[in-house]
């Protein structure tokens, strides 16, 4: 049988000095979430799972992508799945990334569908808000520059090149997230984190424009 215990714990070593939007604690949310959204919609549970956590772990954004592939097909083995079902997580998680919005794959199987909703829900309402700003701290980007709009990224790496500030980043990307998710039951949860991602934009708006009565 499966190890998922291992895969956590292995998981959670491999993570130990990680950017902390993307450390265990993220992987442990979009666990949460796709089991959730599982319980709903179906899918393979252990597959659904098992690519939850280990989403991150292969990343062109931190490791070189080969070399991310071989050690968590690795992982997977050590952890019980066999050859073919490591081929399946490692075809999602080389598969859902946002990249600008720019990554699409034609007839996603449900597994795919729900553990990218997960990680999208997990870029959503209040923890969506920490880790942007988290982010924009990391890259030591400004809150906010009312002189720089929103852009559209045309590629993956002008999108990773932004200087743009954190508000910018809900305009570019975290507001899209909604309307981007693949099943009903993330579309429930998203509504709900969407709609306090707006009422936090407008009232932070609502301070820097300096106003000083109550909305
Ligand atoms: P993915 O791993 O799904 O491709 P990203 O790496 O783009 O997604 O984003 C991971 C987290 O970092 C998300 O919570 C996202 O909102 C945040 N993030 C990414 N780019 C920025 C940015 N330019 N400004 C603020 N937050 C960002
Ligand atoms: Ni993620």
């Amino acid at each position: 049988m499966y190890n998922l215990e291992l895969l956590e714990s292995i998981v959670q070593q491999a993570f130990v000095n990680a950017e902390r939007g993307h450390d265990y604690w993220h992987a442990m949310r979009v666990v949460q979430n796709a089991r959730y959204i599982s319980s709903i919609e179906g899918g393979n549970i252990s597959i659904i799972e098992a690519s939850a956590w280990v989403h991150d772990m292969v990343d062109e954004k931190f490791t070189s992508l080969e070399h991310s592939i071989d050690s968590v097909n690795t992982i997977l083995l050590q952890c019980g799945f066999s050859k073919h079902e490591c081929e399946t997580i490692i075809y999602i998680i080389s598969n859902i990334s946002f990249k600008g919005g720019l990554s699409t794959v034609e007839n996603p199987s449900i597994e795919l569908q729900i553990v990218q909703d997960a990680d999208r829900i997990d870029a959503m309402g209040a923890i969506g808000i920490a880790r942007a700003f988290h982010y924009g701290g990391f890259k030591n980007r400004e809150l906010y520059n009312p002189t720089i709009e929103p852009e559209i990224f045309k590629t993956e790496s002008e999108y990773r090149n932004s200087q743009g500030h954190t508000i910018n980043h809900f305009y570019e990307k975290l507001f899209t997230l909604y309307s981007q998710m693949n099943t009903s039951a993330a579309k429930r949860i998203a509504k709900q984190r969407h709609e306090y991602m707006e009422t936090f934009v407008s009232q932070f708006l609502h301070e820097w424009n300096g106003n000083f009565d109550v909305i």
